[in-house]
């Protein structure tokens, strides 16, 4: 079972894992008030929320889960990057040599006394001087180093989940950085190979994950959601918050007229004319603004070169041509909307974009899609010992030896995510844009983009 403690909903979903795939059971959410921009502000509300969806899911799914992986919010975390050596006397790599060697990146790093270390995830390995390797076992050699993405969290945070779990009376089997978990979730296994970016846009946060060698290499957040959209219209058109939310889930709909008749937030309510022109307008300038902060925060990442697909998650990425406006943002890579496909059943009994996280949780705690990891208990865990973590200095039978495929050398961050370098900051020419994209769409799409023409 995969649980994700969002600002709006907790979402939980229970699947199957026969020893090679994770079906999908079943689902259940429940709002909650207790969460603010990812934050855990109320502990018993989230109690009641983590409970009511889990019973939902339960009756959906019928089945009671065994294992629970929860997913903490970006919003509590940090990454840094440190550097692990070790000599190997015996010449060979087993998985106890990779332990010790991502054990001693973590001891060489400086973890502030508030935080604790949610993962360990190594990212690239040498062997005495063979750079860039993704995978050293039954390597030979003298020294062994590693690289690795250390996420931190906040200390009272991960006290408050776990104590959250234990109100509830669910234990807990692992926990996972939320861009981690839906990463996980939604792209396939050659988009983490080749480099790419997970935005999940929620209600008032937006957490990116970024994969480089199948690993998360780096991740940041942004205190910004698809709410954010609906505040704006509910003011600039002076509408109660509900109708704001009706307007934006159905804006494609709304470009056929010129004005809509929308309750007013006045007692009582009285029906009033509203421009569709005014909403389009608060609702484009708040989603460019929102673009511009992402696009900002992939170009501050030491690995945005290796960037090449943007997967669109969370419950904004239901948005009518999400894609298609990114696009406009990011025209060098593939945009898509993602959808948690890395479980059977899922898409086709109508998965959600919201469920991401939650999904992306049980993959992470099924751990075949992870190599190698040290979780927030020290365990040493991957694909090599599926769902359960091996002790520190035991070992498991070497997987079949095989052609080692090297990359180019990851220059080690020596800055923290959210340590920004320079970039030159790019003016979108929307007409440009359009011009080009129109020819290709609809003509609802076109008028939009017409609209965005007229606005900038
Ligand atoms: N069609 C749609 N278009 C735009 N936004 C949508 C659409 N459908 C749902 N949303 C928005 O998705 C948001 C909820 O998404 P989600 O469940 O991913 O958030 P969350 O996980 O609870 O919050 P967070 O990730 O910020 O902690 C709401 O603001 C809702 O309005
Ligand atoms: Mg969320």
């Amino acid at each position: 079972m995969g649980i994700d403690i969002g600002s709006s909903s907790v979402k939980v979903v229970i699947g199957e894992y026969d020893g090679q795939t994770i079906s999908f059971g079943g689902s259940g959410i429940a709002s909650t008030k207790g969460v603010k921009k990812g934050k855990i502000t109320n502990l018993e509300e989230v109690v009641r929320g983590v409970k009511e969806a889990y019973t939902k899911a339960k009756r959906v799914a019928g089945i009671s889960p065994e294992l629970t992986f929860v997913a903490i919010s970006g919003m509590y975390g940090k990454s840094i990057y440190s550097r692990g050596i070790v000599n190997l006397p015996e010449r060979e790599i087993h998985l106890r040599e990779i332990n010790r060697a991502i054990k001693n990146a973590v001891y060489n790093a400086r973890i502030p006394q508030d935080s604790q270390i949610l993962h360990a995830i190594p990212y690239q390995f040498q062997v005495d001087n063979m750079e860039g390797i993704y995978d050293p076992i039954g390597m030979g050699g003298n020294r062994l180093e590693v690289d690795v993405h250390i996420v931190l969290i906040e200390k009272s945070a991960l006290e408050n989940v776990k104590r959250i779990f234990k109100q509830a009376g669910i234990p807990v089997a692992g926990i996972v950085l939320s861009p981690f978990a839906s990463g996980l979730g939604v792209l396939t296994q050659e988009e983490r190979e080749q480099g790419s970016a997970i935005l999940d846009v929620g209600y008032t946060t937006t957490n990116i994950g970024i994969f480089y060698n199948k690993n998360l290499v780096a991740f940041d957040k942004f205190g910004v959601g698809s709410h954010h959209i609906t505040k704006d219209i509910a003011e600039v058109a002076q509408i109660p918050i509900k109708e704001a939310e009706k307007i934006k889930k159905n804006f494609n709909a709304l470009l056929k007229h010129t004005k809509i008749s929308v309750k007013s937030n006045t007692i009582p309510p009285e029906p009033q004319e509203v421009s569709v022109r005014t909403i389009a307008t608060a609702l484009v300038m708040r989603m460019k603004e929102m673009f511009l902060i992402y696009r900002k925060l992939l170009a501050k990442t030491p690995f945005r070169k290796y960037i090449s697909t943007i997967a669109i998650t969370g419950g904004f990425a239901k948005f009518p041509s999400i894609d298609k406006i990114a696009k406009l943002f990011f025209p060098k890579q593939v945009v898509r909307v993602g959808i948690a496909r890395q479980i059977q059943n899922f898409s086709s009994s109508g998965g959600e974009s919201e469920l991401s996280v939650a999904v992306g949780a049980m993959v992470y705690g099924v751990g075949r899609e992870i190599l190698y990891e040290l979780d927030h208990d020290n365990r040493f865990r991957g694909k090599h010992n599926p769902l359960s973590g091996i002790g520190p200095e035991e070992d498991v039978p070497l997987p079949p030896k095989r052609e080692e495929k090297r990359r180019e050398r990851v220059k080690q961050p020596q800055t923290t995510s959210t340590q920004s370098t320079e970039r030159k900051k790019e003016i979108l020419d929307f007409r440009d844009l359009s011009r080009r994209q129109g020819r290709q769409e609809d003509g609802v799409w076109k008028k939009f983009l017409n609209m965005l023409n007229n606005l900038f």
